[in-house]
Order: C-alpha cells, then structure tokens, then sequence
C-alpha cells in the first residue's frame, strides 16, 4: 500500500513552527584489540550514542545553475523539468507519454514506513522530509557555446521529436552565460564550439562567475542557489605543492594567473567564496586539496565526483552482490561506446584517463570486505575501455564481463548489455544531486557532548549513492557499494524524524 504523507508522533520528535527536531540513539560499534591472559582478541562493543537532528523546513525557491547548461545533460534536464511543470504529454510510435520523473530517487522512489494489517505501507522518498519540488527551480548557468537550449536539445538529439516541439517556446530565450575556457584542459575537439568564453585573467574569471551568480539571484528572486559542473570532462590538474595543496597557495596562484588552475577549479572557488553549494558531475580532480581546504575553512558544502549513472551503478550492485555471495569476481572489463559531444571529448587521451580513474575504483570497498575471497593486495583484473562512435548519438552503449570463481574453481561469466540515451540517465541524478545538496544545507545535528548544532561536514558524502568516485574528507572511508550509499542517505534522513534505520528483520511475523 502507497501514502503520499505522514507524520512522526514520539516524545523523541518535535515538530514546531519551521523546524523538526529529532533526538536519535545511534547504534553502533567500538572495536578494541584487547591482551587477554596471554593472547590478543578481537573485542566488539555495542556502543550508543545519542545524537539531537534539526531540519529547518522553510523549503526556499531553489536556483541552478548548471556549468555546461548547453550540454546534453543540461538542456534535457531544463526540458524534463519544463515538461512536467507543464505538464506536457507527447505522441510517441508508442504510445502518448507523460512527462515523468522516473529515475530519480528523490521524486520517483519510495520508502518502507512499517505495516499495517499485515501489508507493508510505502511512501514517497520525498515525504521524509520538505523538499524543494523540481518544478518550481529556476534554471540558468554557463556555456562556453552559446546556442540557446532550444537549438541545444535538437542538437543532443535526446527528446522525440513532438516534445521538442512543444517545448521550443521556453526555451529558446533561454541562453547560457559565457563561460571559462581553458582549451589545454578539454580535447582539441571542442575548440569550434567555444564562442562564449569570459576573457580575462583567472582571478577576473572568479569574479565574473560571482557576479553571474549573485546577479542570477536577484533577477530571478531565488532564496538559494545550487551549482552543478555537467560541463565536459577536463584532463586531471597536476597537484602541485606550493600551487594548489592548501586553500592559501591556491589564492596566491590564482592572484599568479597560474596556467594549471583548471576552470572546474575556478567556478568551485567562486561558489565557495559566495557559500553556494558545489557539485562535481563529471570525473576530474576539482577539487583539488586547496580548494578542499577552502570548502572546509569556509563551511561550505562541495559534493562528486562524477554522476553515477549507467555502468557503474550496475557495477556497484553486481560486485556487492557477488562478494556478498561469497563469489569472487576475478576480471571485470566494461566496454563504453557512445557518440554524443561527451563521447568525442573522451576520445583524447587526457580526458579518457579522468574517465578511466573514477571507472576503477569503484569496486575497491567490497573487495577489501572480504578477505577469506581475496589475499591482501589482491585485486580483480579492471579494465575500461570508451570509443566514440557518432552515429549511436546519446544512445550509449555498455558491454561488461564479469569472471568469477565459484564452488570447487569452478568459473562463472556474465555478460551485460546495456543500451540507453545517457543524458535520460544523467538528468534525474543531477536533479536528485541539488535537491538533496539543498536539504542537506538545512539539516543540523550534534552528538551527545558536542556543546553546539554544526552542519554536515562541508564535503557531502551524504550524496555519494548518485557520485562514482565519491568525494570524502581526509581519513573517511569511500562507500561504493549502492545498497550501503542509498541506506546511508535513507537512515540519515529517517533520523532527522526520530524514524530507526531500515533493518528489514520484520519480527513482527517471526
Ligand atoms: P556535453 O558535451 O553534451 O555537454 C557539456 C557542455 O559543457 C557543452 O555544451 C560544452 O560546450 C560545455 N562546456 C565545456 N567546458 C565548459 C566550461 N569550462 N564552462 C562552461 N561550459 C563548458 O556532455 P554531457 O553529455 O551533457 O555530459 C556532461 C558531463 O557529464 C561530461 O563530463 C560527462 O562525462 C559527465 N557525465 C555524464 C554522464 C551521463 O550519463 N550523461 C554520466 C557521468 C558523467
């Protein structure tokens, strides 16, 4: 059974005039490593500790502004949105389709509540907690083209034909900002497309872009804005101490005009300064440990790297399914072809490899779960490979192998094949990235004998179910294993309402 809403009732949880406030026994572990009469054991202490949450539920008029607006991401997201605002229905070979937002977790999936006369009741993700409603964002950004989003959605060549049409008249007096080239960092190729481009010295670049930012604001009467890299993917910075290793040394270079700060690094900057969220969709090390300095000294939510949208995520299910099964994947290869403007930007060497690292890490958490399967160091064979194919458009192509070894050395082999357009796959996960950025700015929270409420760390791993390389601070271990990112975020939430975890024993009927 399905409720569209509900509400908590506890002496843990408060809801009062723009606030729900939740205390929460967080159940845990506390490992030691203890000498007992001679010998060393291993010692598991069940530990709880009580935390106090407190959501603001003033939901604001939410901004975003998406790098790379003119992009196949960025243009089939506006019009999705526009669509459903709408309420636009087209006519397909098919069938007449209604504008949906299926794929995003936030607007299209559902939670278990509990039970009710022996059925289990569900509700939508989005009843956690008040949530910006996509509809109601206004979107602008930047593009180093400057094609209007009209002309950009006939070029993705994502939406039937019908939709486009409808859509056309909202879009076309849509146009992106200029925007920061750099073409060292993005292929050769896409030089023909840059003819929108700040000028200037790379401090004027950041100052351009808060002075987009904060005009944006005003213009559109928006409480909040979010920003969103879906521009291309950019070759990796070097990390240079003295340069970029700490926030100081990246202001000096950046005074310096310093060539190896890379644009995604300067837009990040910009938003920091201003306090405006930041998120990384594609795969390059933006963050780089000065800016992550910065984001830290000034509270300010970062987030990424890298949508995980299509083969990877499958490949976080698969690995956790096979190394939770006690089934040792041995090589894993994963074929790409695609031949969208993402796809011919990939073809140079240098951006292929940002790809290629945030591909291959992916299964490095599972497999260091389980060592009765893999020897320290061990590791299963990982290759990626991405061609470029123009005539398959935004229809990206995926083909993996997985090998495995079973019972008694026996081999296990399975194929994969996976065929859709990549931006109908990218738009809701960014969509899902700025909603969740935005809710969890609201969010505060404090463990027992903390003195005072503080945000969530300014690095959000809390967004790292939709991110293929997340982005953690120093020290903190990096989840790839999609089950664990989305009870991470589900849980996290269900504590704001004084709501336990989701522990599927159902003892109610044992
Ligand atoms: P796209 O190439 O169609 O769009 C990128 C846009 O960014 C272009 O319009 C380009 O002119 C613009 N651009 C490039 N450099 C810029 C800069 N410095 N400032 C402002 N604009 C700039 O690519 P698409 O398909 O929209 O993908 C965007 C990014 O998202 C790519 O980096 C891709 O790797 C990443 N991504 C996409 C996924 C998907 O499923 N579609 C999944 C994971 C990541």
């Amino acid at each position: 059974m399905f409720i569209e809403s509900f509400k908590v009732e506890s002496p843990n949880v408060k809801y009062t005039e723009g606030e729900i406030h939740s205390v929460y026994n967080y159940e845990t572990t506390e490992l030691v490593h203890e000498n007992r009469n001679g010998t060393y054991q291993w010692v598991v202490k069940p530990k709880t500790v009580q935390y106090e949450f407190k959501t603001d539920t003033h939901v604001p008029k939410l901004g975003v502004m998406l790098v790379g607006w003119g992009g196949n991401n960025g243009c089939t997201l506006t019009g999705g949105v526009i669509a459903n605002r709408e309420g636009i229905s087209w006519a397909t070979k098919d069938k007449v389709q209604q504008a949906n937002y299926f794929g995003s977790l936030t607007q299209a999936s559902t939670i278990r509540v509990g039970s009710f006369n022996g059925e289990e009741i569900y509700a939508p993700f989005k009843s956690i907690l008040p949530m910006v409603n996509p509809d109601e964002i206004v979107f602008g950004g930047w593009d180093i083209s400057d094609m209007n989003l009209a002309d950009a959605m006939a070029r993705a060549r994502v939406f039937d034909i019908d939709l486009q049409k409808q859509l056309r008249p909202y879009m076309e007096s849509m146009v992106p900002l200029p925007g920061i080239y750099e073409p060292d960092f993005i292929a050769a190729n896409q030089g023909s497309r840059a003819n929108n481009v700040i000028k200037g010295s790379k401090k004027e670049q950041v100052d351009q872009i808060i002075k987009d930012i904060r005009e944006f604001k005003e213009k559109n009467k928006v409480d909040r804005v979010v920003v969103l890299w879906t521009a291309n993917t950019e070759r990796y910075s070097n990390v240079i101490v003295g340069l970029n290793d700490t926030m100081e040394n990246l202001f000096a270079a950046l005074e310096k005009n310093e060539a190896e700060i890379s644009p995604s690094t300067l837009y990040a900057i910009a938003c920091v300064l201003e306090n405006i969220p930041f998120i990384n969709g594609s795969p390059q090390n933006t963050f780089v440990p000065g800016l992550i300095d910065l984001a830290i000294r000034r509270n300010c939510l970062i987030g990424g790297d890298d949508f995980k949208s299509g083969q990877t995520k499958m490949k976080s299910v698969l690995v956790d399914f096979l190394v939770g099964a006690g089934i040792k994947p041995t090589s894993i290869v994963s074929y790409n072809h695609l031949g969208n403007n993402d796809g011919m930007n990939l073809s140079a060497p240098q951006t292929f490899r940002s790809k290629e690292i945030s591909k291959s890490n992916v299964v490095d958490d599972m497999v260091s779960s389980n060592a009765i399967l893999y020897e320290p160091g061990e590791h299963p064979d990982h290759v990626v490979v991405i061609k470029y194919v123009p005539y398959v458009g935004d229809s990206k192509r995926a083909m993996d192998e997985y090998t495995s070894e079973i019972f008694m050395g026996g081999k296990n082999t399975i194929v994969l094949h996976n065929t859709c357009e990549d931006s109908l796959l990218a738009a809701p996960i960014i969509l899902d990235l700025v909603l969740l950025a935005e809710l969890s700015t609201r969010i505060q929270l404090k463990a027992d004998g903390e003195g005072k409420f503080h945000s969530f760390h300014p690095v959000a791993t809390i967004l790292s179910y939709l991110t293929k390389a997340p982005l953690v601070p120093p020290g903190t271990p990096v989840v790839n294993a999609l089950s664990k990112q989305r009870a991470m975020l589900e849980n996290i939430l269900r504590a704001c309402i004084g709501l336990s975890p989701e522990n599927n024993m159902i003892l109610e009927y044992k």
